[in-house]
């Protein structure tokens, strides 16, 4: 198996070049030019290719090859960062390879999920101050999503909760909307976040599915577990 995965020097990129690894995966990543050194606890073992992730020569070059692509989407600046990386990893992984992108739980995709007041402020928030400082444009994420969910591609897209540090507490469980009582906790250890993306490459049941994660230790994951015995 051949990985990319894009993003590869943030926090959650690197977690997951460890899942990979750690599955005998070949992983290549991408990662800004001057982000690589946060990558050289892997020397040796991972291909780099640098560059800005939403560089279609860059992400071409990268993709090639590979059965699963790990993409992290983040909404840097205001120039289409967010869709262009997802539009390039659309046009040019090859056709049957898993796609795999992360997103928040602000992304919906039918329109179902139901916030709490709290999110829907802190969304607000996120939006406004992105706006005027113009350093994340939430809105691009959105339209990255969009096309993703338009794709005929063999996408999943992980909607993570709010995220923590820590040990693995192991496999996140999952459901189709925010809002279902299992999801209420709305954490997630950012070491399964990635855990829960690597995982979804070899699993079928996810292919065109935006599943919101929640941390398979917290309270409101619990009770579920206790509720189906
Ligand atoms: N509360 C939360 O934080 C939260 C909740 C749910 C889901 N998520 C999702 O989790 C993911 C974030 O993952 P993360 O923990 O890995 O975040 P991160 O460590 O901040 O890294 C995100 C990526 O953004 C890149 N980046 C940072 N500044 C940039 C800039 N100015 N221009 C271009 N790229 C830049 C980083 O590359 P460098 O290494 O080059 O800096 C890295 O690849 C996103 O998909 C987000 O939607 C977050």
């Amino acid at each position: 198996m051949k990985v990319c995965i894009i993003g590869a020097s943030g926090k959650l990129g690197r977690y997951m070049v460890r899942h990979a690894l750690d599955r005998g995966y070949e992983v290549v990543g991408v990662c800004r030019e001057k982000s690589a050194g946060k990558l050289n606890a892997f020397k040796g073992r991972i291909t780099i290719v640098p560059g800005a992730t939403n560089d279609r020569g860059v992400i071409q070059q990268a993709v090639e090859g590979c059965d699963g692509v790990l993409t992290v989407l983040v909404p840097w600046g205001v120039k289409n960062y967010s869709s262009g990386t997802a539009q390039a990893v659309l046009d040019f992984a090859r056709p049957g390879a898993r796609l795999i992108f992360s997103c928040g739980w602000h992304i919906t995709r039918d329109g179902h999920d139901r916030y709490s007041r709290t999110l829907k402020v802190q969304e607000k928030l996120a939006e406004w101050i992105g706006r005027l400082t113009r350093l994340i444009d939430i809105h691009d994420q959105v339209e990255a999503c969009r096309r993703i969910f338009a794709s005929d591609a063999l996408w999943t897209v992980v909607r993570g909760s709010d995220l923590e540090e820590g040990e693995s507490q192991g496999l996140p469980v999952w459901s189709r909307h925010v809002g279902d009582p299992i999801l209420k906790s709305n954490r997630t250890r950012r070491v399964d976040f990635a855990l829960f993306m690597v995982e979804a490459l070899q699993n079928d049941a996810l292919i065109h599915e935006a599943p919101a994660i929640v941390g398979c230790r917290t309270p409101s994951a619990l009770a579920h577990a206790d509720a189906e015995t």
